[in-house]
């Protein structure tokens, strides 16, 4: 594999960044004004504001020559095709096959993908149909109000994510909790109050062989029982998401009532197929099958829009932008929906497990930074807390600033019923103030001109300069929910495939799943803990046995 770093095109864009590195935003906009509305793009429902990045059209220009440079098009039709483009699990990639429509036809690897996959949508949508009718009950012959998801990683962070932001369109009075952590008190304090007789566990594992997961679906199983009173009550009230029937079955559940999913789609890629089972629970079919669209929709535009009019290509290239060119380290996400507030996590797994590598897809070192680190809260409260650091503080944080034009709140609550701004609108004003200070800041003339104590003034000035992604959307649905995840989907495949990484492994994750196991006995046998693998925490495994009494 050729080092990108020695590149004419990564050349070019040093020097580029070396002459734009001393240039202010307010510059950018005074020489050019036209950019605000010329450095913007449209993807089905979603659209991109990225005038106020350190870029101009020349910029644009160079970043797409890298993609180019990079066989970014190849790479994208290859992952479309179904070649085997994760490589050190030798696997295609096609979480993209999910969402394909029920007319496209897919067959990869001698199995016909398009078809299995809709098989598994159509299972889906029937049994939530009848769990949704009430025609599928509970032990007791009761209907289920409840679903509680047992899984972590990709298998919880997506469905719960996708819950909360869609949870206005759960019609059917049935919510949705989510178990993940092996720690006791996630699972004690979420059934807590729940209903047996009314509880549908839906256990969620690609592996079915993850510790937390398997472990908590026994304590679930445990606790169904001891109030059901009756081993048989778990067929009735236990579902499985897998791709591994075996594993299942020997869980006790029945395969009739397993839900699959293949080698081919990563875990944090997985939400729109089986592994969103209990969001299709609650939330319908229909408004499923919407989300899908909403995830083709971006598909396709990823696919065919050339690659300067291409948004997640774009924010892609300007990920690398920052994190290789400015040095950035971090990119905050910043959503301007209490609904998602879930999303900055999920983003979290979706990128930072994809592209936290440090070696490329052939083995070599990596030649540049890769894998931004994400963070982020809902706006506003992120303003009330951490906004300091990004608006004056010493490091560059590239933000991803996301609004809705249409609220969820009924009009009287909202305010905008009495005719003036509602509490949407000035949640959307805390935006738009948002990133026009961080782009544009407030100079030290101006804050002396309002009469500020010259001491003070230093403290108060802005500096700006800071860049923003700002994405306008009409409403947040389960359609444009669908987009914008697919969005940052392949935000992660193109930063990957300038990297030269392969964003579909997460072999760091699997060290320390095995220590933990090597672990676990030294910390409650009788005997020294020479399991210990070094010293400190040999001596850390005394000190938790002394306060444990053991
Ligand atoms: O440990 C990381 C990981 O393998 C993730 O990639 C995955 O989403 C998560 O664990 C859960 O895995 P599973 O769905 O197999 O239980």
């Amino acid at each position: 594999m050729a080092d990108i770093t020695e590149s004419p095109e990564w050349s070019a864009l040093a020097d580029h960044q070396a002459a734009l590195a001393g240039r202010h935003l307010r510059e950018l906009f005074a020489d050019d004004p036209g950019r605000a509305d010329r450095m913007t793009v449209t993807a089905g429902d979603l659209y991109l504001d990225y005038s106020k990045h350190r870029a101009t059209a020349d910029t644009v220009r160079l970043l797409v020559a890298l993609a180019e440079r990079a066989g970014l098009r190849g790479r994208i039709d290859a992952m479309f095709a179904g070649e085997h483009i994760n490589v050190s699990e030798d696997r295609a990639v096609l979480h993209t096959a999910l969402r394909l429509p029920p007319s496209e036809a897919l067959a990869v690897d001698g199995q016909d993908v398009a078809g299995d996959v809709h098989a598994v949508l159509d299972k889906m949508a029937d049994f939530a149909g009848r769990v949704r009718a009430g025609e599928w009950t509970g032990y007791t012959g009761k209907t289920i109000t409840t679903v509680v998801n047992i899984g972590i990683g990709g298998s919880d962070l997506g469905p719960a994510m996708a819950y909360e932001a869609l949870r206005d369109y759960a019609d059917a009075g049935i919510s949705c909790r989510f178990v993940s952590n092996i720690d006791p008190a996630d699972i004690v304090g979420k059934l807590a109050d729940l209903d047996p007789e009314r509880t549908l566990f839906v256990v969620a594992s690609k592996t079915f062989g993850t510790l937390e997961t398997l472990t908590n679906a026994k304590a679930a199983r445990r606790w169904l029982v001891d109030r059901l009173g009756a081993d048989e009550a778990v067929s009735r009230h236990f579902v499985a998401v897998s791709t591994n029937a075996e594993r299942v079955a020997d869980f006790g559940i029945d395969t009739a009532n397993m839900f699959g999913f293949w080698d081919w789609v990563g875990g944090r890629y997985s939400f729109d197929g089986a592994i969103g089972l209990s969001l299709m629970i609650a939330i319908g079919g229909e408004a499923f099958r919407e989300m899908l669209a909403g995830f083709r929709e971006i598909d396709e535009h990823f696919r065919s829009a050339p690659f300067e009019a291409n948004m997640p290509v774009l924010m892609g290239l300007l990920g690398v932008w920052y994190t290789d060119f400015f040095g950035a380290q971090t990119r905050a996400v910043l959503p301007y929906s209490q609904r998602l507030a879930r999303f900055p996590a999920y983003l979290q797994q979706l990128t930072m497990e994809s592209n936290g590598k440090s070696v490329r897809a052939d083995g070599a070192p990596v030649v540049a930074q890769t894998g931004e680190i994400f963070w982020g809260e809902p706006g506003t409260n992120g303003q009330h807390a951490f906004y300091q650091l990004l608006h004056q503080g010493t490091r560059l944080v590239p933000a991803d600033f996301i609004g809705f034009a249409e609220p969820f709140a009924e009009p009287a609550l909202d305010g905008a019923a009495d005719g003036g701004a509602g509490m949407h609108d000035l949640l959307t004003a805390n935006l738009l103030a948002q990133t026009s200070a961080l782009a544009f800041g407030k100079t030290a003339e101006e804050i002396a001109a309002e009469g500020t104590p010259a001491a003070v003034v230093p403290h108060k000035v802005m500096p700006g300069n800071r860049p923003t992604s700002t994405i306008l959307v009409p409403k947040l649905t389960p359609k444009t929910l669908g987009s914008l995840v697919a969005l940052y989907e392949h935000i992660v495949f193109v930063e990957g495939t300038i990297w030269g990484i392969d964003s579909f492994d997460q072999w760091g994750v699997e060290l320390g799943k095995v220590m933990a196991m090597d672990l676990a006995p030294a910390l409650t046998s009788a005997e020294p803990p020479s399991q210990a693998p070094d010293p400190s925490t040999a001596a850390l495994v005394r000190r938790y046995r002394e306060l444990r009494g053991r």
